[in-house]
């Protein structure tokens, strides 16, 4: 056998992907089922969409001036010779569900929260990876500020929930159809004027879309862009109005907040609320949480006119900050000596597995003090010996490895003191 590394044989993890190895899993399994416990309680259902779609879904839903789209997509033609994306995000794959199967018409409300991998290829760096997993949440068809603040609320319980302190949670409106216009004209000319100090990128996006400049990370651009006109000062009534709403939900809740002006969100579909989670112990990739409304990308897809709002949270960041500790499993291990040990061990632990009892048995030729040992490194909350004395008799010995406590009885006997805890 080579002594190379997988690493240097090329088998490494892809860079800015990562194994979510067994001792840290608990952690997701935690989050995740906290999440779920939460979002059932708003009413919100799971739904599950492919790992990959048409890339037009993302060119036309994330939009063809955003980043993601124009940098950071997973793209490649498969073998049928069609143009598919590993999704960079979720929301446009919710729309297309929406839409294909008429959810709309059923029952049910359009609530839904999903799990899951996305891939964008930026550059990594702490907190910024090409496969990360998000936690996601959009309604539909609700176009109360109520249900904005309903879901900051909602986001900042799950943050509180799994030990999130120091979150911050930042808001702004970016307005609509009927006022952006003003507000990009206003600030292509804003651009325009500044055009020799912006770099390449921002001045092609001044053309483009001239509120993608704020998303550029150039210190120098960023400094340009915190003289251009804010937003809020061009918003319609409408969007006023909404955007007053939410802030005065807000404080119903008792939610602290900012207004941030500069907080347009990477991505091309938002319309009136924006908003963010930021954490200041997450350097600079500290956006925690991130959403807003996007009232036009389901009838932009051909489908109703139903309004949306959403927001996803990356898992990664938030493990890095969250405090979870998750259960360490009670479990039982099970000594075996000699064949008929063994025979006796694999029909007992299945027996007290049925019964609901976490077994591990192992067929490794091991003598009595190594399974002994191994149990306890383990961290077996029990074992039972099965050897050959315990097979004649029917009886087994049980003991506690926390406190040295040993019991003998029948299978049927020890499974109460098993379930004890
Ligand atoms: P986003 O801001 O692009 O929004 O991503 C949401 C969250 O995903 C971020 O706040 C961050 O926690 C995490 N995230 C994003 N990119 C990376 C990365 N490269 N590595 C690690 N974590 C990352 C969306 O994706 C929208 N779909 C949110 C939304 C839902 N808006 C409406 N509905």
């Amino acid at each position: 056998m080579s002594a190379e590394s997988p690493a240097k044989k090329g088998l490494a993890a892809i860079k800015g992907t990562h194994d979510i190895l067994p001792s840290e899993v608990g952690c997701w399994q935690q989050a995740e089922a906290l999440a779920r416990t939460l979002f059932e309680l708003y009413g919100y259902r799971e739904i599950r969409t492919p790992v990959f779609e048409a890339t037009e879904l993302f060119e036309r839903g994330t939009g063809e001036t955003s980043d993601v789209v124009t940098k950071e997509m997973y793209t490649f033609t498969d073998k049928g010779g069609r143009s598919v994306t590993l999704r960079p995000e979720y929301t446009p794959s919710v729309v297309r569900a929406i839409i294909e199967h008429r959810l709309d018409l059923q029952p049910e409300p359009l609530r839904f929260y999903y799990f899951g991998p996305m891939f964008r290829y930026d550059k990594p760096q702490k907190g910024r990876y090409r496969q990360f997993h998000q936690i996601d949440v959009e309604v539909f068809g609700e176009m109360d500020a109520a249900i904005d603040a309903e879901l900051i609320e909602m986001a900042q319980a799950y943050l509180a929930g799994v030990g999130v302190t120091e979150a911050e949670t930042l808001v702004n409106s970016v307005g609509c159809r009927t006022c952006r216009p003003a507000y990009s004209r206003a600030l292509r000319q804003a651009a325009e004027a500044k055009k020799d100090a912006l770099c390449e990128d921002c001045r092609r996006k001044a053309d483009l879309n001239p509120l993608r400049i704020f998303d550029c990370k150039i210190e120098a651009c960023r400094r340009i862009a915190d003289g251009f006109p804010r937003i809020l000062d061009f918003l319609c009534d409408e969007c006023r109005d909404h955007f007053a709403k939410l802030r005065a939900y807000l404080d119903l809740y008792g939610i602290p907040y900012r207004v941030e002006p500069k907080l347009v969100r990477g991505l091309d579909y938002y319309t009136k609320t924006t908003f963010e989670i930021v954490s200041g112990k997450l350097g600079a990739q500290n956006s925690l949480v991130g959403g807003g409304r996007y009232d036009d990308m389901m009838k932009d897809f051909g489908g109703p006119d139903i309004c949306a709002i959403g927001f996803a949270m990356g898992l990664e960041r938030l493990l890095s900050v969250a405090r979870l500790e998750p259960p360490r499993p009670r479990f039982l291990y099970i000594v075996t000596l000699g064949e008929d040990g063994k025979r006796a061990g694999m029909t007992l632990a299945r027996s007290f597995r049925r019964a609901g009892i976490e077994c591990l048995i192992e067929f490794k030729d091991r003598g009595l003090k190594a399974q002994l040992g191994r149990a306890s490194k383990l961290g077996a909350a029990w074992a039972l010996i099965a050897g050959e004395d315990e097979v004649r008799t029917g009886r087994f010995q049980l003991k506690d490895l926390a406190t040295g406590r040993q019991v003998a009885g029948t299978p049927d006997e020890l499974l109460p003191v098993l379930r004890e805890q």
